[in-house]
C-alpha cells in the first residue's frame, strides 16, 4: 500500500494504478468502512481510501478535537484489506489558506441533518469534491449510514456533471443493532446498552407499529434528546405525498453528549 500525503505526489501514484474506486473517511476504521472498502474492490481494480479529519464540517461546538485518531491501527488495517493507496493529508496540504470558496449543495443540505448542523454539508460537499478532484476516482463508495450525506454527493456529482459513478454500501451494525460508528467510542457502559433503542424504534416505524411522532416520544421518555424522526421518500429525501412505496425513515437524536444517527429504509 502506497501511502501519500501531497498532492504533488498523489496524481502521479494514482495514475500509474489505472481507474481507482475511492472511499473517503475520517478515520478510526471500523467494519463498517471495511465492508466499503470491500464494495469499491467489485467497482475497479485497484482501491484507493482516504483519511482526513475535515475541520469545515465540524460546528465550533463539535467534537473535532477529540474525534478519534488512530492512523496506525488504520494503515494496519488498509494494508490487510489489500488497499493499493491510502491518501492520508496533512491538514494544510488540502487547506492551504482558510478555504473561503466553499460547495453549497442547496435544500437538499439544509433539510434533517441540515436543520441541526447548519454548514455540515458545506464542509462535507467542500471536502468530497477537493478529494474527487485530487484522486479522480472512476468511482467512490459511500456508506447508507450517513444516507442525507449520501443524497447529498450524488446530487453533487449530477449538478456539477462529475463523472464520478457514486456506490451505496449497507450499513454495518453490531448484533444489538447498533449502527457502526466512530462516535460509539464515546459512550458509557450504560449509554452503550441504550444505544440500539434509536434502530429498534425506527424499525417499529418501518413495520407501522409506531409513528415517527411516538418514536421521538419514546426517545425523550428513556431519556434521549431526539432531533427527528422522519419518513421520507428514498429518492430525494422529499416528504411523502401520496402513498408510496421506496421510503426510509431517519432519525436523529442524543444519548448524553454523543449524538447518534441512522435510518432503515422500508
Ligand atoms: P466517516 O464517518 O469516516 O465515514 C466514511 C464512510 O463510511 C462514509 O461513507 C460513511 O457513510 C461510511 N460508514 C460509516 N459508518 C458506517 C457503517 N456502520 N456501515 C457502513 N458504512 C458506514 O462520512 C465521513 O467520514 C465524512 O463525512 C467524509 C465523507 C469522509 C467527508 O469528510
Amino acid at each position: 500500500m502506497k501511502i501519500v500525503r501531497e498532492l504533488s505526489t498523489l496524481r502521479a501514484a494514482a495514475a500509474a494504478l489505472g481507474p481507482l474506486a475511492f472511499v473517503p473517511t475520517m478515520g478510526n476504521l471500523h467494519a463498517g468502512h471495511v465492508s466499503l472498502v470491500r464494495l469499491a474492490r467489485r467497482h475497479a481494480r485497484a482501491v484507493a481510501v482516504s483519511i482526513f479529519v475535515n475541520r469545515l464540517q465540524f460546528a465550533p461546538s463539535e467534537d473535532f478535537e477529540r474525534y478519534p485518531r488512530t492512523f496506525e491501527q488504520d494503515r494496519r488495517l488498509l494494508e490487510a484489506e489489500g488497499v493499493e493507496l491510502l491518501f492520508a493529508p496533512a491538514e494544510d496540504v488540502l487547506y492551504p489558506q482558510p478555504q473561503t470558496v466553499t460547495v453549497h449543495p442547496g435544500p437538499l443540505g439544509e433539510d434533517l441533518e441540515g436543520r441541526f448542523r447548519p454548514g455540515f454539508f458545506d464542509g462535507v460537499s467542500t471536502v468530497v469534491l477537493k478529494l474527487f478532484n485530487a484522486v479522480r476516482p472512476a468511482a467512490a463508495v459511500f456508506g447508507k449510514k450517513d444516507y442525507q450525506q449520501l443524497a447529498v454527493v450524488r446530487e453533487m456529482v449530477r449538478q456539477l456533471d462529475l463523472a464520478i459513478e457514486i456506490v451505496a454500501g449497507e450499513t454495518a451494525r453490531e448484533p444489538d443493532g447498533l449502527a457502526m460508528s466512530s462516535r460509539n467510542a464515546y459512550l458509557s457502559a450504560a449509554e452503550r446498552a441504550e444505544a440500539p433503542r434509536l434502530h429498534q424504534l425506527l424499525r417499529e416505524v418501518t413495520v407501522k407499529k409506531i409513528t415517527p411522532e411516538q418514536a421521538m416520544h419514546q426517545l425523550a421518555g428513556a431519556g434521549w434528546k431526539p432531533d427527528y424522526v422522519e419518513v421520507r421518500r428514498r429518492a430525494d429525501l422529499k416528504v411523502p405525498q401520496a402513498p408510496e412505496r421506496e421510503l426510509v425513515v431517519l432519525g436523529a437524536a442524543r444519548i448524553g453528549v454523543t449524538r447518534l444517527i441512522d435510518n432503515l429504509e422500508f
